[in-house]
């Protein structure tokens, strides 16, 4: 009876000791994982949102020179995102107009309704799409919201994708496009803002960056959606967020455009100018005050905490606005009630650095 009674110890403390040792990372998981939806939605975000987050995973890039692949990927993006680039055009701008500035073929959206004291500052937008795909076409509904909620023209610059050109080409562009900006006094820096959604948000710190070395003035304000501020497998949740993340895997959906803008040089990943979450605190000084929008449910998660904690320790007056449940670049979703709430957290933003005359009604 006692050896029973013993056995039962030893087998309950076996088992006790079994289910309280952690399990995690005994199988990592891998990376097709994230090529099925979440498989948990939490009943904290809108009834849209968790449609969305059941209805979405990531889709594979094909190989970084694959230019054919990357082509018919452009045609792809474009057409599945112009019916929300269109609707949105429609509701909020008044006049989308096409110029070249400094070289760079630019679209400027007036907003409906903008008044007349807000005709002279203007938002410079670079837009998402890994610099594989995407286009100041087919992504007004990550701008006009907000552009017509603060009542200022927005300006997005149709840098290069990889298929035609590389890094630093697009450094080079947005910094064209800076220069016309400014030049003649066209633009006064402080009503200018810039802003950068994913790719394009790892762009515009770079431009910032480079603007300071070439001791160009500073714009006013920087908005970051979704930044990718790292081109390397960097930060936490890019690991912990795999398979929750209904978009993005590192090895599924970044490493190769990551590759493809460096021309398959990866040692440039390492590079400031690429990746610009990796410079200095130093470098992060003079940057205008900021606002970092970003999702639970987006793996740059970590790389936009970390470049906000680079900008706080630089004294930089730097806000950082986390979104429950939320996906890369939700604001573009613009019928949900989260999308909605951001682009008026964005506009306040903007009307409040750019000084900007509130709208009337
Ligand atoms: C601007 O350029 C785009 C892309 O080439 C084109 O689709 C659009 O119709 C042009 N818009 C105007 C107002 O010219």
């Amino acid at each position: 009876m006692a050896k029973l009674l013993f056995q039962f110890a030893v087998l309950f403390a076996l088992l006790a000791y079994a289910c309280a040792t952690p399990t995690l990372c005994t199988k990592p998981v891998p990376p097709s994982a994230a090529l099925h939806p979440p498989c948990f939605v939490p009943d904290t975000i809108s009834p849209g949102a968790q449609a969305y987050l059941k209805t979405h995973h990531a889709t594979p890039r094909a190989p970084w020179n694959d230019k054919a692949a990357a082509k018919r990927e452009i045609a792809a993006y474009s057409a599945a995102l112009a019916p929300q680039s269109a609707a949105a055009a429609a509701q909020f701008l008044q006049d989308i107009r096409n110029e070249t500035m400094g070289g760079v073929p630019v679209t400027i959206g007036t907003p409906r309704g903008m008044k007349q004291q807000n005709a002279d500052k203007i938002i410079v937008f670079a837009h998402a799409g890994a610099f594989l795909k995407g286009s100041c076409h087919t992504m007004w509904h990550h701008t006009a919201m907000t552009a017509y909620l603060a009542g200022v023209k927005v300006l997005c610059f149709e840098y290069s994708l990889t298929s035609e050109a590389t890094f630093p080409i697009q450094l080079n562009e947005a910094l064209a496009v800076f220069k016309a900006l400014i030049s003649n006094n066209r633009y006064k820096p402080e009503n200018i803002a810039l802003w950068g959604a994913s790719a394009g948000g790892g762009l515009v710190p770079a431009l910032l960056m480079q603007a300071q070395q070439q001791k160009l003035p500073l714009p006013a304000a920087l908005l970051l959606m979704s930044p990718w501020g790292d081109m390397t497998k960097s930060g936490d949740t890019m690991t912990t967020l795999n398979g929750y993340d209904p978009m993005l895997q590192y090895e599924l959906t970044l490493q190769q455009p990551a590759m493809a803008y460096v021309n398959g040089d990866a040692k440039l990943l390492q590079d400031v100018r690429v990746s610009p979450l990796k410079a200095g605190i130093e470098a992060f000084k003079k940057f205008p005050p900021t606002l970092t929008q970003i999702g639970l449910r987006d793996s740059f998660l970590s790389q936009a905490i970390m470049m906000h904690r680079k900008l706080r320790a630089a004294g930089v007056d730097a806000s950082f606005s986390p979104w429950e449940g939320m996906w890369h670049i939700f604001q573009g979703e613009n019928q949900l009630p989260e999308a909605q709430e951001a682009h008026h957290e964005n506009a306040a933003f903007l009307v409040k650095h750019l000084k900007l005359a509130a709208r009337s009604e």
